[in-house]
Parts: structure tokens; C-alpha cells; sequence
């Protein structure tokens, strides 16, 4: 079991904190044929219309019509930055009809990020986009159960980005029993990272998919974030699930940090 401490491509493009990140990349294997995001299916039009396509290789959620919220590992530091194309409104990144492409003004990484833990960022983009925001949850009350995750990465480990976004849905795992997978799970920040997955695998996120939200419904039976993809050992494979940041951690963070771009 290998694991790169690379994030890809997305490595290139985010630099040097990127390389610190423990995402996996896999190169090996001969896996049984996938379904999106690993194990997923294809995302209705307009069913997660707060999900953004990020031009370095990422996910990410509007966290505000005009800031979308991502991974660390997916930007190379803070300021001033107008690289980053956002992609929204359409679940076929190759549609016309219905999709909204702005460009960033600034990033702001995590503060203090040093590839472990606090893997969140922030995206200020040129224009807002005009379509629904995902809140994010600001207690731990909505740290269990099942989550839904989405996005454009591969569909299987090494393999290809998307060109339909994909879906899937991931039970919440302790702290304790992620730990316990042993390797990399042993490093796992309890207090900042989110374990979610199947102990058999065969359902996860995975390259490319980084930045992109974990989300279920809060009590009023709308969408919460509880989670950003960012990282895990390989994708999909058995005793090792996807680990999120743990938004309700950082959520204080985020707002203040949102409030000064
Ligand atoms: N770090 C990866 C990225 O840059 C995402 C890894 C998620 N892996 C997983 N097995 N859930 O896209």
C-alpha cells in the first residue's frame, strides 16, 4: 500500500504546501471497474447547485456567492491571486447551457496549515456567482450519520478527472476505529479531520475531488457542510476511508477569514 504524499497535479499547481499533504495518490493497481467518485453515480443538474469546479484540479463548495470554500492543500499560500478558474452551475463541465466560469482575486490558506491538519481555504472570486451557498455547520451535532460527497475527481484510484460531477454516500467512522486502520490513520488529527467510508471500501473520494464538500441534511432538512476532502490512503481501498477536514472546527475561522477578503 502506497501512498504518495503528493496531491497530483494539484501539487504542481498549489506548490510546496501541497507536497506536505497526505493525500494519496496511487499509481498502482488493478482495481475492479468504478463508478464515479469511486462507487458513486452521476449527480443530477441542479441537485447540488453549490458545488464549484476548480481549474487546478479541485472541488470546493460557495461558501458565499462570491468565496468558495476548498482545501489548503489545493492553493499554494495566500493573496493576491487571479489563477484559479471557478466552474459552477452544471453537473457536465463541457455544457454551455447553464454554466458560470469566474476568476479568483485572492486565496486565503489556513492559517498556520503545514500539510497536517487545518486543510481548509478560501477562494475570493472576481464576480459572484448567483446560485445557492452551502452553509457550513458551526457544532458537532451534525458529525454523524451519512454524508453525501461529490465531485469531478477520478472514479477510481489513478484514474481520470470527470466530466459529469458523481455522488456518493459515506458513513461517518469514529475517531477511534479510523485511527485504529493503523499508517497514515495513525497521524490522524482527531480534533480537525473527519473519517468517513465503508470498512469493505469501494466508496470514497478521491484525486481531484479535494476542496469538494461532505455535507448531509441538518434538522430543518437543508444541506450543512461537515466536511472537506483531503486526503486518505489510496481511494476506495478496504480499512482505509476518506478523511475530511472538520468543518465545525474551523467554522469561527472560516467566518472571520471570509470576513477580510
Ligand atoms: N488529496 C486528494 C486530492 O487532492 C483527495 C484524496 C481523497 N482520498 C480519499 N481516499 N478519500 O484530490
Amino acid at each position: 500500500m502506497k501512498k504518495l504524499i503528493t496531491a497530483l497535479k494539484r501539487a504542481a499547481a498549489a506548490g510546496a504546501a501541497a507536497l506536505a499533504i497526505i493525500s494519496l495518490q496511487p499509481l498502482s493497481s488493478a482495481q475492479a471497474a468504478p463508478a464515479p467518485v469511486v462507487g458513486g453515480t452521476r449527480a443530477a443538474q441542479g441537485e447540488f447547485p453549490f458545488m464549484v469546479r476548480l481549474s487546478m484540479g479541485c472541488g470546493g463548495a460557495l461558501y458565499t456567492q462570491q468565496i468558495v470554500l476548498t482545501a489548503a492543500h489545493c492553493v499554494s499560500g495566500s493573496g493576491a491571486n487571479t489563477s484559479i478558474t471557478a466552474t459552477a452551475g452544471v453537473v457536465d463541465l463541457q455544457s454551455t447551457s447553464g454554466r458560470v466560469q469566474v476568476r479568483s482575486t485572492r486565496v486565503l490558506q489556513a492559517p498556520g496549515y503545514n500539510g497536517t491538519g487545518k486543510d481548509w481555504a478560501l477562494i475570493k472570486l472576481a464576480q459572484p456567482i448567483n446560485l445557492p451557498t452551502l452553509k457550513i455547520a458551526t457544532t458537532t451535532q451534525y458529525n454523524t450519520g451519512d454524508f453525501t460527497v461529490a465531485g469531478w475527481g477520478s472514479a477510481r484510484e489513478g484514474g481520470a478527472q470527470q466530466r459529469y460531477m458523481l455522488k456518493a454516500t459515506v458513513p461517518f467512522i469514529s475517531d477511534a476505529t479510523c485511527k485504529a486502520y493503523g499508517g497514515y490513520y495513525s497521524g490522524l488529527v482527531a480534533g480537525e479531520e473527519i473519517c468517513a467510508g465503508f470498512a469493505s471500501g469501494g466508496v470514497d473520494t478521491c484525486q481531484g475531488d479535494s476542496g469538494g464538500p461532505m455535507f448531509r441534511k441538518d434538522n430543518a432538512g437543508a444541506y450543512i457542510q461537515v466536511g472537506i476532502v483531503s486526503w486518505g490512503d489510496g481511494c476506495a481501498r478496504a480499512n482505509a476511508p476518506g478523511v475530511y477536514s472538520e468543518v465545525s472546527t474551523f467554522a469561527s475561522a472560516i467566518a472571520s477569514a471570509a470576513s477580510t477578503l
